[in-house]
């Protein structure tokens, strides 16, 4: 079955979402609505979004947009169909009949639906028509969430599902997996439930909204937003229907029901507006005082609202052990939470799937924890986790668990797909190294490092193991959301606070030897970036010798930001970039200037499509949708460079200081129409002196070292500075630039 059209009815989220992942997968789709003006604002809100939809946005008009009166004809021509209207059954039947009244022979229709089963949606189908009709359950955003549910049931054609899968893994880039028809299917099943534990939970140990968003969150690796801020983003109102269905279609002793049970604080914010970040705001809300915003928590008790206050646990990374080992309130919410999702989840095995592995790469893909519910499992330990739970009757994983003590029971993950993942190889790979900072392993002859800090931010320990591990052809990628934030700023000024300032020098001097002895080393470095892959984890990425990108890419260099300026590399290699253009080899000041336009407003791309025009990605870098084949395709690229020769060593031939003088004319410019302020001045000469070549004339040579030298100077004068000091904690405090 070849995919080469496709029509979506109903553009609302997730219509528009899925219209424009399959615009991004060069896939012509038309987006059909009541009205032909809703599938245009669709259009609109696809080229508005943020983060975007699309990855060139250029391609918008590739969506067409129509009617379901005027426009059904597009349907006959349409290879998959797909129905992502309002939850309601009578609507979704009646748009069905006349789907299957137009679509051509053997043509594929699926529902985007997340709570109604296939055996409802297809009651009034034929024997034939049910062989071709499927859920296919995208997650939102279309495009970043990695998940696609495929469910079926036992009318279905097996090969069409197949077939669909394949090109919804390879084409779509979607980690696709098949299951069985029941409620939630997957990923809500476990999620929702997951987040109601949470939630419950909180509310009977008497946790403030924030102490439980601290623990299910980071350390639990569940993302930073927990329960009751993911609550407030999905919208409290809808997770209210949410919930009406699973209490709906789940059996009445299903331990789900008592924890999907009307909460009277919800029903009180729901009538009061407050459905979360689109409406009042809910769990939490911005206040306004004196003029300043203020983020408050509600109170579970009293439902008032008070300031939000920061609990720290000092755990910054997922840490499931150190957490419910902790003799305090939140040791015992969090194993209270964890043992009643491992429960669950298990007691599903085999129900709703005989592959209890599915069930975590759903919520790895769906809800992106750091892992599922039978990975926590192994990570506590089947001796631990059974000296410890109470009783599992009639669950029979876990009863089989019991007794075979088989601390071994996991086997190869991601077993829903054929592509060799970084997943799947690391139990296979010798495990070399491991730092506070990146782990080190050896897999057949080359080497693989993953960072494993808080966004994978970089610092000495980071670059020890990138270092070593340029004995061997070396990859490096890791399964976090990020590739890497840059350089962890809390471990710089940490240093600063102290004023030692010797070991900030100390470290960027070896972040810049270590990104040496990647371009230099006699074996070939790859970069597999995901997510960000900002400041320093660009400089890491640029002075490898590939890269193999995830379409899915932040990246950028973002120092002035803060104040400082790229000093692992990143000046140098963007120059020489740039300087390997034809205008650059007539004009000795075009590269400097488009770098210094580009370092200077901190650009960053959020594709690599907006990355290559930029340089930041090269047209010969592998870019790749399926974020699951980064590490064949980083291993292909091994491969074929086994005869690999390292880059000659770059120069450069720079105007020094009429050059400069050009850069500082362009920040006058900035200064007197306040887009800078007196340290945006700073910064800017620092960069200005960096890119012009500093004390240089065109007839001199700058080495490469010569070059990281200047880089290093400029960035120990800013980092010395206050002002630069006050916008890094502004930074990190707040997450927000501080403009001085
Ligand atoms: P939405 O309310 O944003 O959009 C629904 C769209 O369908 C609207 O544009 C509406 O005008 C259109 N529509 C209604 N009746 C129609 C008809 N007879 N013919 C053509 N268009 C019609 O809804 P949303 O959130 O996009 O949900 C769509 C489906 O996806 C639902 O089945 C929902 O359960 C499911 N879903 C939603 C998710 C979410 O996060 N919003 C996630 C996964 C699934």
């Amino acid at each position: 079955m070849d995919i080469k059209k496709v029509v979506i009815i109903g553009s609302g989220t997730m219509g528009s979402g899925i219209a424009a992942h399959l615009c991004n997968a060069n896939v012509p789709v038309t987006l059909l609505d009541l009205k032909t003006e809703i599938s245009e604002k669709a259009r609109d809100r696809i080229h508005k979004s943020r983060p975007p939809l699309l990855i060139d946005k250029s391609k918008i008009e590739n969506i067409k947009v129509g009617n379901i009166n005027d426009n059904f004809d597009v349907v006959k021509d349409a290879d998959w169909i797909v129905e992502a209207v309002v939850e309601r059954i009578d609507i979704k039947h009646n748009i069905y009949e006349k789907i299957f009244k137009n679509r051509k022979d053997g043509a594929i229709v699926s529902s985007n639906t997340s709570s109604i089963p296939i055996k409802v949606l297809s009651e009034k189908l034929t024997n034939e028509e049910k062989k071709d009709f499927c859920i296919t359950h995208f997650f939102n955003p279309v495009r970043y969430m990695g998940l696609l549910e495929i469910v079926k049931n036992e009318n279905n054609d097996l090969n069409k599902i197949n077939a669909l899968k394949n090109f919804c893994e390879e084409e779509l880039g979607k980690g696709a997996i098949v299951c069985n028809d029941t409620p939630g299917f997957l990923g809500n099943r476990i999620g929702v439930y997951a987040m109601q534990v949470a939630m419950t939970e909180a509310f009977k140990m008497k946790l403030s909204i924030e102490e439980a968003d601290a623990v299910f969150g980071r350390p639990m690796g569940v993302p930073k937003t927990g329960v009751f801020g993911l609550y407030d983003l999905i919208g409290i109102d809808l997770m209210a229907d949410v919930l009406k269905s699973f209490i709906k279609e789940l059996p009445e002793n299903d331990p789900f029901q008592p924890v999907a049970k009307n909460i009277p604080l919800i029903n009180k914010l729901i009538e009061n507006g407050y459905t979360g970040r689109k409406g009042k705001g809910g769990f939490y809300r911005m206040n306004k005082e004196n003029n300043q915003k203020i983020l408050e928590a509600i109170n579970l008790d009293t439902g008032e609202y008070s300031p939000s206050k920061k609990i720290d646990l000092k755990i910054e990374i997922t840490d499931i052990n150190n957490l419910i080992s902790r003799k305090d309130k939140y040791g015992d919410y969090a194993w209270s939470v964890i043992s009643k999702i491992i429960k669950y989840a298990s007691s599903l095995v085999p129900g709703i799937t005989d592959k209890f592995n599915d069930i975590d790469e759903a919520m790895r893909l769906g809800f992106n924890w750091a892992m599922g519910p039978f990975e926590m499992l192994k990570e506590i330990g089947v001796k631990n986790f059974f000296e410890r739970v109470d009783e599992f009757e009639g669950n029979k994983f876990l009863e089989d668990l019991s007794k075979s003590k088989n601390e071994n029971f996991y086997g190869e993950r991601q077993l829903y797909t054929n592509i060799e993942t970084l997943g799947k190889i690391r139990p296979q790979a010798l495990k070399l190294e491991k730092n506070k900072s990146a782990i080190t392993h050896r897999f057949k002859d080359f080497n693989i490092v993953e960072f494993t800090t808080k966004a994978n931010a970089l610092d000495y320990d980071s670059m020890d193991a990138l270092k070593a591990a340029t004995d061997k052809p070396l990859i490096i990628m890791n399964e976090s959301m990020q590739f890497s934030a840059g350089v962890n700023l809390t471990y710089t000024m940490n240093f600063v606070d102290k004023n030692d300032l010797k070991s900030v020098e100390k470290f960027i001097k070896y972040f810049q030897d270590t990104c040496k002895e990647l371009k230099y080393s006699k074996y070939p470095v790859v970069s597999a970036p995901s997510g960000l892959t900002l400041g320093g984890g660009f400089e890491v990425l640029v002075q490898s010798n590939f890269v193999a990108s995830h379409t899915n890419i932040v990246i950028g260099l973002v120092e002035t930001i803060v104040g400082l300026i790229p000093a692992g590399g990143g000046c140098k290699e963007m120059l020489w970039r740039w300087s390997q253009t034809d205008e650059a080899k007539k004009d000795p000041d075009y590269a400097p200037l488009k770098v210094f336009d580009i370092i200077g407003y901190a650009k960053t791309a959020t594709s690599p499509v907006e990355a290559e025009p930029l340089k930041y990605l090269k047209p010969e870098d592998k870019k790749i949708m399926n974020r699951n084949s980064l590490f064949s395709a980083s291993k292909k690229l091994l491969d074929e460079n086994k005869n690999f020769t390292p880059p000659a060593e770059c120069e450069f031939k720079l105007s020094g200081k009429p050059l400069k003088e050009k850069m500082v004319k362009i920040l006058e410019k900035l200064y007197n129409e306040k887009v800078i302020l007196d340290h945006g001045m700073v910064v800017g000469m620092e960069l200005a002196n960096v890119l012009s070549g500093g004390d240089t004339t065109l007839d001199k040579t700058i080495s490469e070292d010569e070059f990281f030298k200047l880089e290093l100077d400029a960035f120990m004068r800013l980092i010395e500075n206050k002002k630069t000091q006050e916008r890094i904690k502004h930074t990190l405090a707040t997450g927000k630039p501080l403009v001085n």
